[in-house]
């Protein structure tokens, strides 16, 4: 059993002010319950070798209690979840998550997508459905994709998590997901909400290669640009980072995040993001704050500001085509699309 990290508590799920406050972690990797070898497949037993090499040493509880104590302190509305809970995707974990999921707060207030980490392999399909409160949508129906609208944001979540063989990390969404996808998103866009897409695979290559991709990014990333979003949030790198797709009426930002449990060991600190998410004249206004473990000083530290406008294509005042770099009007506002290290991570790579 996993110990619970923090205090169970309700998380905020009002916004006060005009402002949603989204919180968004990933890749926990929460510790192994210790698994009889006898019962992995061949798969499972290179990542429990891989996981007791490097995950082992550098991935830490005391760093996510921290990280959670950080979140519980902000307050956020509603709390974000993109994949890698587990590490070989087995059913023991999945049900020993099921406390450390129900410690962040009301399954209202918490939404998640699976990694590759918690399908290594196609029995691993049991498992996410052991997390079904936290993947039901406000239809009543638990899978993927979902809609939940929290606020005025429509949070839509993909299942990018796929069996693959050993020494892959990719993953895939299928024309199925992608397809209603178009269709949530476009219903969501004429009802004047903030579309989020949460999925742990980024729709866009990384740094990581083919090896650890969305095979179907292309087919995604189109899907994005034809019917508009304001947000994807991702995981899978253990990377902070800030990209942008062109859409109908302005970008898409591609927001990803460090691992929540990366020891000091790792590449790139424990981190996780705050969007604070506000409707403004013609469009969305949206910060993000950066946070990370400051494992020297055994605090969190502000890694980074950033915030933009974006143009709604509800709002019917700017014109289908406009360029995004041209409206974005706030100061700190990068142009599209080059990658926005969040932050800067000398030498940093991406893990799975
Ligand atoms: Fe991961
Ligand atoms: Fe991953």
């Amino acid at each position: 059993m996993l110990e619970v990290v923090a205090p169970r508590q309700r998380l905020r799920t009002s916004a006060i002010s005009g402002i949603f406050r989204l919180a968004h972690l990933s890749d926990p990797h929460l510790p192994l319950p210790v698994p009889a070898l006898r019962h992995l497949t061949l798969k499972q037993v290179m990542a429990r070798a891989s996981w007791r090499r490097k995950r082992g040493r550098t991935h830490g509880g005391r760093t996510l209690e921290l990280l959670l104590g950080d979140i519980r302190g902000m307050q956020p509305d509603h709390l974000v979840v993109t994949g890698d809970i587990t590490n070989l995707g087995s059913k023991g974990e999945s049900l020993a998550a099921i406390p450390w999921l129900e410690a962040l707060g009301s399954p209202d207030a918490v939404s998640l997508v699976p990694g590759n980490h918690d399908r290594l392999v196609p029995a691993a399909d049991a498992g996410c459905r052991d997390w079904q409160r936290w993947t039901t949508g406000d239809d009543g129906r638990a899978g993927w994709p979902f809609r939940r609208d929290r606020g005025p944001v429509a949070l839509i979540g993909l299942d990018s998590a796929v069996a693959t063989p050993p020494g892959m990390a990719s993953g895939r969404v299928g024309e199925r997901q992608i397809d209603a996808l178009e269709v949530m998103l476009s219903a969501a866009g004429r009802a004047g909400m903030f579309r989020a897409v949460l999925i742990h695979h980024p729709p866009i290559l990384g740094p990581g290669g083919h090896r650890k991709a969305l095979t179907d990014r292309a087919a995604l990333a189109a899907c994005l640009q034809r019917s508009g979003a304001e947000l994807v949030l991702h995981g899978h790198h253990h990377a902070g980072r800030l990209r942008f797709l062109q859409g109908p009426h302005g970008v898409t930002t591609v927001s990803g995040v460090p691992s929540a449990s990366a020891g000091a060991g790792a590449r790139e600190a424990a981190g996780w993001h705050l969007h604070s998410i506000a409707r403004r004249p013609g469009g969305w206004w949206i910060a993000t704050e950066a946070r990370r473990v400051d494992h020297e000083a055994g605090a969190m530290r502000v890694a980074g500001r950033w915030e933009m406008f974006l143009p709604s294509a509800a709002a019917g005042d700017l014109a289908a085509g406009a360029h995004a770099a041209a409206t974005a009007s706030a100061a700190k506002a990068p142009e599209t699309p080059p990658a926005l290290p969040f932050p800067a991570a000398p030498g940093a790579q991406p893990a799975s």
